[in-house]
């Protein structure tokens, strides 16, 4: 798969998923946010981009702190787009505009944003450093940036196990793109490459137990998963999806099924 094939690959796999993103077993996303913009510490007058929106968790939650200020979400999967739209007309939020783009080729003049987000969303690009910088040119002098995504130990054990039936059934994983970014060094480098200034990276344990294994199926076909399971025949989905949940369900020691999600902040401000 070239790189073209490969973004439209994943823009197709959030299309399907859209609708349910926002799911309760999937609720580390708007919990990651709110822990995000904390940390940005903004005035309420900024206006900020938040790069790879999704269904708007975290420019939506900037909507809420930026009283005089403004959020621009842009992201390349409509489907996604259109639950961030949704939600934000829901709760009355007139400072938030959702716009259809790539990361890798933004399309605003440079210096333009007090500060830019990017939730989960550097590890699905190519070339990280060379996107970072594209967002970095997007911000005015001394704006900072805020990215995170998933500690190497997140989703243990549930995704090993799935991993290894998966590949039991014939399905070729691919590495998995989180673990481009996983731990503080890797983060660090990316950010320090990309020319930023005052670089901090913040870990934070954001963990939760499921009710019951049909909540790490929500986990698996929702956010992100669907590309692998979508190449199993229809058959071999049903029998995969009673034998991994069996294996699952086996981890409840009476206070449900763990979701371990462990999430990297890293921080930085351009020079000037
Ligand atoms: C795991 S979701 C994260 C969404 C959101 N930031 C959050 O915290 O919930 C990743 C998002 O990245 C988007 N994405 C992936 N590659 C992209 C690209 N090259 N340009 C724009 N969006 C992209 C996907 O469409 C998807 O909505």
């Amino acid at each position: 798969m070239d790189e073209t094939q490969r973004k439209e690959f994943i823009r197709q796999t959030f299309n399907t998923v859209a609708s349910g993103y926002d799911r309760p077993a999937l609720r580390f996303f708007p919990e990651s946010a709110a822990h995000l913009v904390d940390q940005l510490q903004l005035a309420g007058h900024e206006h900020v981009l938040d790069v790879a929106t999704g269904t708007g968790a975290v420019a939506l939650t900037l909507a809420h702190c930026l009283p005089e200020g403004q959020v621009t979400g842009i992201d390349m999967s409509d489907g996604m787009l259109r639950q961030a739209a949704g939600k934000a007309t829901e709760r009355g939020l007139g400072n938030v505009v959702f716009q259809a783009m790539d990361m890798t080729d933004l399309s605003f003049p440079p210096d333009r944003f007090h500060c830019a987000t990017a939730a989960f969303a550097l590890f699905f690009v190519a070339d990280m450093e060379a996107c970072l910088r594209g967002i970095v040119d997007r911000l005015k002098p001394g704006g900072q940036v805020l990215v995170c995504g998933f500690s190497e130990a997140s989703f243990a054990p549930n995704i090993d196990l799935f991993l290894a039936r998966i590949e039991r059934y014939g399905v070729e994983v691919p590495p998995l793109s989180w673990k481009r970014l996983s731990d503080e060094g890797l983060n660090h480098a990316l950010l320090s490459a990309a020319g930023l200034e005052q670089i901090r990276v913040a870990r934070r344990d954001l963990s939760y137990p499921l009710p019951d294994a049909d909540g790490w199926w929500d986990v698996l076909w929702y956010a992100g998963f669907r590309g692998l399971l979508s190449q199993l025949s229809e058959p071999d989905l049903a029998r995969f999806r009673a034998e991994h949940l069996a294996e699952i369900a086996a981890l409840d020691r009476g206070q449900g099924i763990p979701l371990h999600v462990e999430v990297l902040y890293a921080q930085g401000r351009k020079p000037g």
